[in-house]
């Protein structure tokens, strides 16, 4: 399917509850919700760009993986799953028993999506970068970064997506 299709839904539920990041490394497998990312064209390639802090520890399954996926649910409801995978950590409790998630297989990378939601995008890391106080604005710095929580920047070339 064309990256496109849908993407103003898309970035608008990014902007209200948000979506599912999920990633997989050695058999193990963590979803937590974003809210920031955007999706475009960057080395000839469809790109999703997403912000992952150093404190996540879904940054632990980004480094170690090298795919990962985007699962967004803009029509059914999945509000209550997406505010406890935004607020409790996968290294303290199973998200996906607690907010009752389902696991599809990924198509085209190892990492799997969400059942039950609308657009799914499949990502390769082709590019990662640190975020670097210096090279922030001061504004930024002080609204985003009060305790210094930086984000990584991954940038995953989507190699497949699709709708439900
Ligand atoms: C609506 C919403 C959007 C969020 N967006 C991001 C984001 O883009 N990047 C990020 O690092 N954390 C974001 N978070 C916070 C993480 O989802 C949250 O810290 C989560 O518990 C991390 O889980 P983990 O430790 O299992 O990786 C968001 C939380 C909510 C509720």
């Amino acid at each position: 399917m064309d990256f496109t299709n849908n993407s103003a839904e898309v970035i608008k539920q990014l902007g209200k509850e948000g979506a599912f990041l999920t990633s997989k490394y050695n058999g193990k497998v963590n979803t937590m919700t974003i809210g920031w990312g955007s999706i475009g064209v960057i080395w000839r390639k469809p790109v999703f760009t997403v912000l992952v802090r150093q404190s996540r520890y879904t940054k632990e399954f980004m480094e170690n993986s090298g795919n990962f996926t985007v699962s967004v649910p803009f029509s059914s409801d999945m509000k209550k799953a997406l505010a406890i995978c935004g607020t409790k950590s996968g290294r303290n409790i199973d998200k996906f028993k607690v907010c009752n998630l389902q696991l599809n297989p990924g198509r085209s990378v190892d990492s799997p999506v969400i059942a039950g939601c609308d657009m799914y995008y499949e990502c390769k890391i082709i590019y990662k970068q640190d975020m670097k106080k210096e090279l922030l604005t001061k504004e930024v710095d002080s609204n985003c970064y009060p305790d210094g929580d930086y984000h990584t920047v991954y940038y995953g070339e989507i190699v497949n997506c699709y709708e439900k």
